[in-house]
């Protein structure tokens, strides 16, 4: 089935789920939150777990023999189950909770990285990765001896996929790659990428932290050895993020972090380690924010992540069409018909994007400005900066016009 034939959201009725989205700023203007790249607002179903859960069964997990202990320990363990039944994992064992996306690739650099990689060996990236991983790969390829590789863009902000074909070889042993660009909006071939990862014996990092939140994800069909995602950009709490790996190569890794929970034996001369996934859990957990991630699950999967992806791609299209009716305008990425995500990053004529965001912070509109953790990214953009609208469930083309309205009033104001 197409998106285009799935029923549209009851856009009224979600919002009432966000009342962040009633309050007024500034002036007394009405809130238009187009920063849902960022962080998503988290609707009342997930704050109401977190409060059942402090008012209800709050203890720590795996340590105690009493109710309270055991509920939370049950609620804790079957959120890593309710993750991986929605990203298509095939248990708990392959569901690591870190503190987020940045966390999830800093365990696998340090964990699988600093173990594996040596010189000669080449971990390839693409040059519209997030700093959560190009740094990540950088320092630790520093450590270790290895380079690290850059697959190229095309003008329209695409990979390009002859040049990976050949820069991926045998000497590859990482490719790590976004599933969508937060910046340019690109959805990557990433099941291309992974089969090409896997043709050289090499492993496929996917960072999915803007595609999780908005549109199905099945980690299996891509094929991806690891994947990772945040709990605060798809209606969940901040503070958890999710690692996923394949069991045996999880199993195969030294932890990341050593202390409670994560060892099964210890004496006084060694250690031995706990079952996946608690072997990479060590310490108190995120008890809360698990509960609440497994609450965002199932207010996602209420809603269908089909038409969660519908949505995005239509306010997508929606908002890059009104941009372009400003030929000063320039906007990055892909266009709508070569599929993008739910967000839209541009310049306006001369006008500095940190300008730009807080003209329109005037009018309520709260978009991002900078280089949205793209640094090198922007520089093959030739630009330093760049605004960025990204959307979630609750937006609306409504909202959209407020921004383009702002933005109009921003360009004469510079002109
Ligand atoms: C594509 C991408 N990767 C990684 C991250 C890092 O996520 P977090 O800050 O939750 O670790 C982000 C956050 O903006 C992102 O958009």
């Amino acid at each position: 089935m197409s998106t285009q034939d799935i029923e549209p959201l009851d856009i009224e009725r979600i919002r009432e789920d966000f009342p962040i989205l009633e309050r007024t700023v500034g002036d007394d203007v009405p809130l238009v939150y187009l920063d849902n790249g960022a962080t998503s607002q988290t609707p009342e179903q997930v704050v109401d777990a977190i409060v059942d859960y402090y008012h209800g069964y709050n203890a720590n997990v795996h340590r105690g023999v009493h109710q309270l202990s055991q509920e939370a320990s049950i609620a804790y363990e079957e959120a890593h189950d309710r993750v991986a039944e929605f990203i298509g994992a095939d248990g708990r064992e392959e569901i690591v909770f870190t503190k987020n996306t940045t966390e999830a690739m800093n365990l696998v650099a340090y964990a699988w990285g600093l173990a594996e990689l040596g010189p000669g060996d080449e971990v390839v990236l693409t040059e519209m990765e997030h700093h959560a991983s190009l740094v990540t790969w950088q320092q630790v390829a520093k450590r270790t001896g290895a380079t690290v590789e850059y697959i190229p863009i095309d003008g329209d902000g695409q990979l390009d996929m002859d040049a990976a074909g050949d820069l991926v070889t045998d000497d590859t042993k990482m490719v790590s790659a976004v599933h969508v660009s937060n910046t340019l909006g690109t959805v990557n071939p990433v099941s291309e990428l992974a089969d090409l990862a896997h043709e050289h014996d090499a492993y496929a990092f996917i960072d999915g932290a803007q595609a999780v939140p908005t549109r199905p994800v099945d980690v299996g069909d891509i094929d991806a050895d690891f994947y990772a995602f945040s709990g605060h950009k798809m209606a969940g709490p901040t503070g958890i993020g999710v690692l996923y790996g394949k069991e045996h190569i999880l199993e195969a890794m030294q932890p990341y972090l050593y202390g409670g929970d994560m060892i099964r034996k210890v004496t006084f001369e060694d250690s031995t380690w706990n079952d996946l996934p608690w072997k990479f859990e060590a310490g108190t957990p995120l008890i809360a924010q698990a509960v609440g991630l497994d609450a965002a699950i199932d207010y996602l999967e209420d809603i269908g992540m089909e038409r969660v992806q519908r949505h995005e791609e239509r306010l997508s299209r929606y908002a890059y069409e009104r941009l372009s009716e400003f030929d000063d305008v320039e906007i990055y990425g892909p266009s709508p018909d070569q599929g993008r995500g739910g967000l839209v990053a541009f310049n306006v004529g001369s006008v500095h994007a940190h300008d730009l965001a807080s003209i329109v912070n005037d009018y309520g509109v709260a978009i991002r400005a900078g280089d949205h953790c793209t640094q090198p990214l922007h520089d093959t953009l030739g630009v330093a900066a760049s605004a960025r609208a990204s959307f979630y469930v609750y937006n609306t083309e409504a909202e959209i016009d407020v921004l383009v309205d702002a933005i109009d009033d921003a360009r004469e104001l510079f002109a």
